[in-house]
């Protein structure tokens, strides 16, 4: 059955959310403080690339169950359930996360709602968070105990967004266990389309809920940085960690996704979910728990100054007057998010070595150059390699995997690559003349 529901923030989270609660036959009001955003997306345009995002969210623009505002009080007053996904970005200087918006969205929606109502909370917290907010809603609302929090963490991969939320393998429910409300009710009803297809439904307390987000991603950065510790033994013992790699995710226990080694992980979740988990733990007297942690985050950033290593190795000793052409921006393919890209850093080290530095991606350039203005920028993979003495593969997008030596032959200064992800063929390369180099490879 249809129902009226809000979403707050329309950035990676909220706006695949909202298109996708519309997709399903809700009626949809997604709300944000950005006036820009919203005007793109009212436009039915979605304000960053991710892949079919843009078809769904014309689709029910088109067929009026999805609208945008910047209003909260037409938010209170378009609906009784609300999700929460903005953002909560690690704190400048810190390790802890910035808790600033989701506060917002309480302070500001919680004193508009004067009926019984549930926030479904989205956002990656600290654990603690939802409990917290939970009280403030109940203090700042008309409704008092009316107004309920709970949480419901998102699982959902960047470009593959929308797949991530029709389809999750999973869907987390953490509860007020204090005070039994409607919120489980509610939500099987929001998500009976997708329940139907047989995922599993865990219903937990509210810190609960909070720590699967965490520790799934701690897990995830774990699993990788695991493979980069194997792939620096690999270069001391002359061995090659992609074959490692196969053989041990054969194991059905270890499985192979998640141990593609490399120039390791970036983006705007797991490297800010682990720190802002370690803060947390220590506020908890838990520390302990979680120091491996600091050494999972120390391997994944030895691997971009590693790249940086062998890229001076390869040029011959020094950066000075090199020309390096940066083949990818983006923390991953299919993605224009830069946030703590390694592509992005590695890029930033060589230049500020001296490297005449060229940088090209398929969809990231506009955040990129927002991002890092003083690197060069090229408009296409030949501009970017045009007399290069040495080109880096640092994000693996299908056209620079599908690369061939012929592509690059004539245009380079000296034949050198050097593959950041392991993504493309060492025999063919050689074959053609080229020196190549991955990491953890021979
Ligand atoms: C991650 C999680 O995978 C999602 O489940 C989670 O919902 C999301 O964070 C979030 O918290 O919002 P995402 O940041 O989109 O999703 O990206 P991933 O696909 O997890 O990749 C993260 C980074 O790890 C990328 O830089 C990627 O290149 C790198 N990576 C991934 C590797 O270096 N090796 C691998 O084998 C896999």
């Amino acid at each position: 059955m249809s129902k009226r529901v809000t979403v707050f923030g329309t950035g990676y989270l909220g706006a695949t959310h909202a298109a996708c609660m519309a997709e399903i036959g809700h009626e949809v009001l997604g709300v944000d403080i950005d006036a820009a955003k919203i005007a793109k997306l009212e436009a039915g345009e979605v304000p960053f690339y991710e892949p079919g995002l843009d078809e769904v969210l014309k689709r029910n623009i088109e067929a009026g169950r999805l609208r945008f505002t910047t209003s909260y009080e037409e938010a209170a007053a378009w609906g009784d359930i609300h999700f929460l996904g903005v953002g909560t970005p690690q704190r400048r200087g810190e390790y802890a996360a910035d808790l600033r918006f989701v506060n917002s969205v309480v302070e500001k929606l919680a004193p508009l709602v004067t009926k019984p109502a549930v926030i479904f909370g989205k956002s990656t917290v600290p654990v603690g968070t939802a409990a917290n907010l939970g009280e403030l809603a109940r203090e700042l609302s008309p409704a008092g105990e009316g107004l309920e929090v709970a949480w419901n963490p998102e699982f959902l991969r960047e470009g593959f967004a929308v797949e991530d939320t029709l389809r999750p393998d999973r869907l987390v429910l953490g509860v007020d266990r204090d005070r039994p409300g409607r919120a489980e009710e509610v939500l099987r009803e929001i998500y009976a389309p997708i329940l139907e297809l047989g995922m599993p439904f865990i219903v937990t307390d509210l810190a609960t809920a909070e720590l699967v987000k965490v520790a799934a991603n701690s897990f995830l950065a774990t699993k990788i940085s695991f493979i980069n510790a194997m792939a620096e033994l690999c270069e001391a013992a002359g061995a090659d960690v992609t074959v490692l790699a196969d053989a041990i995710g054969h194991d059905k226990r270890i499985g192979r996704k998640f141990l593609n080694a490399g120039v390791g992980f970036g983006g705007g979740c797991l490297p800010k979910d682990i720190r802002a988990f370690m803060a947390r733990a220590g506020e908890l007297g838990a520390e302990h728990a979680l120091t491996f942690l600091r050494e999972v985050d120390n391997i994944n950033m030895r691997r971009r100054t590693r790249m940086v290593e062998i890229s001076r190795e390869l040029v011959g000793g020094s950066l000075l007057g090199s020309r390096v052409a940066v083949l990818g921006a983006a923390f991953k393919p299919d993605s224009d998010d830069v946030r703590d890209s390694p592509a992005l850093n590695v890029a930033g080290q060589l230049q500020l070595q001296g490297a005449t530095v060229n940088v090209f991606d398929p969809k990231a350039m506009e955040n990129a150059r927002r991002e890092f203005p003083t690197l060069g920028y090229s408009a296409s993979t030949e501009e970017a390699c045009q007399g290069a003495d040495l080109v880096l593969v640092v994000t693996e997008w299908k056209q620079f995997r599908e690369l061939v030596p012929a592509d690059l032959n004539k245009i380079v200064r000296r034949k050198r690559i050097f593959d950041g992800r392991n993504c493309i063929d060492p025999q063919v390369w050689r074959a053609a003349g080229w020196t190549y180099r991955g990491l953890g490879r021979p």
